[in-house]
């Protein structure tokens, strides 16, 4: 990553943190973007802001605990009032992919859960049409062969997830991630897609975040635009 873009990144953290208001429940994002917006929430809980967040990855929760965010949970605080998190693709009408760093699960959870939704990203992850980035999909590892079969047959190259180091990637909740590349069209029918995908016995999420964003804090480094729906 260059450093304009990780100091659009921080950008558009901070945007995001001063959204953040007393007494609110927060949701916390995954990934690097959401990572720059958490540590910037730390230093104002620091100062003395009263909030209580969810996070949507192990990481984020760890991260938060190491900086004294107190954590909470559905059971004691059912709605979220706002979730800050990252994307890898966001496209007009801010439909979005994400999972780029596997929490798909858990960030639809606590978006889902949340009365706003907000993502914050530098400029480089405005696409005109979603699935240059390939679409991670949640599956029950033993249902991992059938879907991925499932998934070639709707024109996506499916490959499953493994760390640097060859080893396989496992989720927090224990499943298997398969990237799915498109073809040269992309994506033509998000929609339509998500449903098809979502009706695959053993997928548990995709990373199509439809209809969910309120907002998107987009940087670079000149300054953040707005964009909404
Ligand atoms: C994590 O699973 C993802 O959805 C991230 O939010 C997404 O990959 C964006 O990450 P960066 O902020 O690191 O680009």
């Amino acid at each position: 990553m260059s450093d304009a873009q990780q100091a659009a990144k921080m950008v558009a953290a901070q945007r995001a943190a001063d959204l953040i208001e007393e007494g609110m429940v927060v949701g916390l994002g995954s990934g690097s973007t959401a990572t720059l917006f958490i540590k910037v929430l730390g230093e104002k809980v620091k100062s003395g802001l009263k909030i209580r967040a969810i996070a949507s990855s192990a990481a984020s929760e760890t991260l938060a605990r190491e900086l004294n965010i107190p954590i909470t949970d559905f059971d004691a605080d059912p709605v979220i009032d706002l979730t800050v998190d990252g994307a890898d693709e966001v496209a007009p009408g801010l439909a979005l992919i994400k999972g780029g760093g596997g929490a798909l699960l858990r960030e639809k959870i606590v978006a889902s859960a949340s009365k706003q939704f907000f993502i914050v990203a530098d400029k480089s992850k405005i696409v005109e049409r979603l699935g240059k980035f390939p679409l991670p999909v949640e599956v029950i590892p033993m249902a991992a062969p059938l879907v991925s079969r499932q998934l070639q047959d709707l024109a996506l190259i499916p490959t499953i997830r493994h760390h640097a180091d060859g080893s396989l990637y496992i989720t927090d909740e224990g499943n298997l991630i398969l990237d799915c590349a498109s073809g040269p069209e992309l994506i033509a029918d998000p929609e339509l897609l998500a449903a098809e995908i979502r009706a695959m016995v053993g997928v548990v999420e995709h990373g199509l975040f439809l209809g969910m964003a309120d907002l998107a804090l987009i940087a670079d480094t000149t300054g953040v635009e707005e964009h909404r729906p």
